[in-house]
């Protein structure tokens, strides 16, 4: 680490609608010391992530709000600085909860250490870390795709979607991904090998879906709500299965932007077409699947069976912009903060 002192960015004020700037503080504190059973982290990564949102408002959720003042959570990649714990070494590289910071103390809670050798530390917080594995418990234990198959998948291009794609194509499926605009939908069809892809942005977007999907879905692996839950609905088949991951069209509001009510017509097709429809958080399978989830991607990384895309802006002060970035699709791939060297 270059920096002298330690800053942070702390929640400033609860966002109405679209998080802007002045909703976070970056704050410069001094380096904190590490007593007996301590170490001192120095972040190299953070990781931006859309759960992050729900955070900032004043809401009962499967997690704590965050208070005025607190430092912003978030996942790093951290280096050993100082380490007054025998399990660890100066120098040695881990998964952390430090929050957005340069610098945290840690008492070992929470930590995971990465091997580098293994593959860049920064997949730790995408394909490799806690997005990859909330797409490979949701598809395979909630979606289940079969051979033949139709997955649908959107936010395609980011690190839960686009792992899910490609898991589904692994398992004989054919994957249809949503992404906004060409460049990403490019990238999900060529770079990814899903079978198409399509723009939720064009004007026709729900007849293009219908069009990519002949033979409808059987699974749609929800990451975003809103007007692309209300073109897929449609489309689902006898027994669909739908994954409930996230809604991310609803982060900012509560009606995914347009004020449609599209419960009726959900509960309808629920009823009519014995959809299993079920919302799940990651770390409610951590226990019994993360290793397992380790060596197959980590193999599929290995053997280029799997693909990856990182978005890296450079600066802890950068991070606010990118996170609202992130909430209105200016990421290309997982959102991640260099925050040191
Ligand atoms: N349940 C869990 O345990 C769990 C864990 C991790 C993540 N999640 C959820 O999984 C989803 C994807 O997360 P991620 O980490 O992979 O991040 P991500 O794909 O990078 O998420 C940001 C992307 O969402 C898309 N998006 C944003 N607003 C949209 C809108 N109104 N309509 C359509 N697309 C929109 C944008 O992509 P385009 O430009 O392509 O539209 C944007 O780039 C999120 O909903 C997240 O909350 C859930």
């Amino acid at each position: 680490m270059t920096t002298a002192t330690a800053r942070q960015i702390v929640l400033a004020a609860r966002p109405q609608g679209r998080p802007k700037l002045t909703d976070f503080r970056l704050e410069e504190t001094s380096i904190p010391t590490p007593i007996a059973g301590q170490l001192l982290l120095g972040v190299q990564y953070l990781s931006l992530d859309p759960y992050m949102r729900g955070r900032m408002d004043d809401r009962k959720s499967y997690a704590k709000p965050l208070q005025l003042g607190e430092v912003m959570t978030g996942e790093t990649v951290a280096q050993v600085l100082t380490s007054n714990l025998p399990a660890y070494a100066k120098g040695d590289i881990v998964l952390a909860p430090t929050g957005w910071r340069t610098h945290a103390l840690s008492d070992g809670a929470g930590l995971r250490k990465l091997d580098p050798a293994f593959a860049p530390v920064t997949t730790g917080l995408g394909v490799l870390g806690m997005p990859g594995f909330t797409a490979y418990v949701g598809l395979r234990l909630i979606g289940k795709p079969q051979p033949g198959e139709t997955v649908v998948v959107a936010a395609a291009s980011g690190p839960v979607g686009s792992l899910v794609g490609q898991l589904a194509k692994l398992a004989g499926a054919r994957a249809v991904g949503i992404a906004g605009g060409p460049e990403k939908c490019a990238f999900v069809k060529d770079d990814l090998r899903f079978d198409a892809a399509i723009d939720h942005r064009a004007t026709d977007f729900p007849a293009q879906l219908a069009a990519a999907c002949p033979k409808g879905i059987d699974v749609y692996f929800e990451n975003v709500g809103g007007a692309i839950w209300q073109a897929v609905l449609p489309l689902l088949n006898n027994f669909a299965r739908v994954p409930v991951c996230g809604l991310i069209a609803q982060y900012n509001g509560p009606s995914g932007g347009d004020g449609t009510d599209r419960l009726p017509a959900t509960m309808r097709q629920i009823l009519s077409r014995s959809l299993t429809v079920r919302g799940f958080i990651y770390y409610d399978f951590a226990e019994q699947h993360y290793a397992d989830f380790l060596r197959e991607v980590g193999t599929g990384i290995a053997d280029g069976r799997i693909r990856y895309r990182e978005d890296i802006v450079d600066g802890l002060e950068k991070a606010p912009e990118a996170f609202i970035g992130m909430l209105e699709g200016r990421n290309f791939g997982k959102a991640v903060v260099r925050v040191g060297a």
